[in-house]
């Protein structure tokens, strides 16, 4: 049954990527993040990553947490390079996608932070956030890269499954800190 919804929240999503469309009882909406909404995002964030702490130390959470506070998210907006995209069920704030862009490398789109609320994971939110960066007719990028550390299984589980691979892993000095880099190519 799951599934079943899911495969609809998907379908109906590509073809109405920005509008809101219905399913079954629940409205998923995958769309731009407003400045009324910084708040609201930023503590979605926030305590996703505190529940993290299996695999990111305090001081990556505090790091977060500045780099994700409300002032931080608007100043952000402001300066453009940074996408802040949310999904929204029935109206609340359930998931939230930070992709970066760098003009010295405009053909990759970055996912720095795909995070679903806890109560709403498995059931494809994640997967449309992910795949609004692929399906954008706009977009700039020629392939998408996240980095996801090593101990976050589901997350690479979630990457492996839309199809991207995994290019290449990061070592760092401390054994919580590696990271897989997972990459798509996208078509034009
Ligand atoms: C990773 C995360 C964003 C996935 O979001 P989600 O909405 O739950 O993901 P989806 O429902 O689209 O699932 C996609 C795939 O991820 C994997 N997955 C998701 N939840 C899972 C679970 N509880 N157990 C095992 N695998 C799971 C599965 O491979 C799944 O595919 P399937 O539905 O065919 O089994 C979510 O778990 C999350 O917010 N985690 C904490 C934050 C985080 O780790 N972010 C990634 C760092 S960049």
């Amino acid at each position: 049954m799951q599934r079943l919804v899911y495969c609809k929240i998907l379908l109906a999503t590509l073809l109405n990527f920005y509008g809101e469309v219905g399913i079954d009882c629940v409205k998923v909406a995958i769309r731009e993040l407003k400045q009324s909404e910084v708040k609201a995002a930023s503590s979605l964030l926030l305590n996703v990553i505190k529940g993290l702490a299996a695999y990111y130390t305090p001081r990556d959470i505090l790091r977060n947490k500045e780099d994700y506070s409300p002032e931080n998210i608007e100043r952000l907006m402001r300066r453009g390079g940074s996408i802040f995209r949310i999904a929204t069920v029935g109206g609340t704030m359930a998931g939230i996608a930070v992709a970066d862009l760098y003009p010295s490398i405009p053909s990759v789109c970055w996912i720095t932070w795909i995070a679903v609320k806890k109560s709403y994971r498995h059931k494809g939110i994640g997967t449309l956030l992910v795949r609004s960066f692929e399906i954008e007719p706009a977009r700039r990028w020629d392939k998408i890269q996240c980095r996801v550390r090593v101990g976050n299984v589901i997350s690479n589980d979630m990457f492996k499954k839309l199809g991207y691979k995994r290019i290449r892993m990061l070592r760092r000095k401390i054994r919580m800190r590696r990271v897989y880099v997972w990459e798509k190519p996208l078509n034009r």
